[in-house]
């Protein structure tokens, strides 16, 4: 199977969001990776369920949201509703990880979580077969633009590991100073989805970019 490829709204043009969404439309890309962010679990804020009501009239794929919030059990049930289809927390804003991926699948969404840089895989042990997704951070969240922190390649063919060991479904997905260069290492390590952010939109042909991601 071919990576998937799922390109951050976060560096789309927000004077122009439609024909942003469009371009992705009409690319390579698999999903949309929607980066929501409060303020307060990263020292940003991003955009919330308005801009995903929006997204999801248009979009042709799927809504990969990664949520970078507190209190995210609060929200569940309003990504559902605005069209979310896989909805990732982050383990260290989760006091009841296990209740709140149980939460995101009662709602109908698949169930993601995220490990900042400094996070070992080991802490989803217990949670890695409720899972349909990991998130590997390849910086701290926030920004997007950021320098890819190498660590995370370690830290894919740990998870591929863990996976393996215990018969897990869960997808390894990569965020974070994604390019070809470091792609190609990811892919090599492990990962089967990489989020790619300002190396699709500062490029003066993002599609171009998003094919050259999807032959990795
Ligand atoms: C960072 C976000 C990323 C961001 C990636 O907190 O989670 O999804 O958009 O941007 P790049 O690809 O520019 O590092
Ligand atoms: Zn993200």
């Amino acid at each position: 199977m071919s990576v998937i490829i799922a390109p951050s709204i976060l560096s789309c043009n927000f004077g122009n969001l439609e024909r942003d969404f469009e371009l992705i439309n009409q690319s390579e890309a698999d999903w949309f990776h929607v980066d929501v962010m409060d303020g307060v679990f990263v020292p940003n804020i991003s955009f919330g369920f308005p801009v995903i009501s929006a997204l999801k009239k248009i979009a042709k794929k799927a809504i990969d949201c990664h949520i970078m919030i507190v209190n995210p059990d609060q929200y569940i049930s309003d990504f559902s509703k605005v069209g979310v289809d896989i909805l990732t927390v982050h383990y260290e804003a989760c006091t009841h990880l296990h209740r709140t991926i149980s939460a995101i699948h009662e709602a109908g969404m698949k169930a993601g979580v995220a490990l900042n840089p400094h996070t070992p895989v080991s802490v989803l042990e217990n949670v890695i077969t409720d899972l349909d997704l990991v998130l590997i951070m390849s910086v701290n969240p926030g920004f997007g633009g950021q320098k890819f922190i190498p660590q995370a390649i370690g830290k894919v063919k740990q998870m591929k590991e863990l996976i393996e060991k215990t018969g897990s479904k869960a997808l390894i997905e990569v965020d974070g100073g994604v390019n070809t260069e470091t792609g190609a290492k990811l892919v090599a390590a492990g990962a089967q989805a990489l989020v790619a952010g300002s190396f699709v939109f500062n490029s003066p042909d993002p599609k171009a970019i998003i094919s050259s991601l999807k032959k990795l």
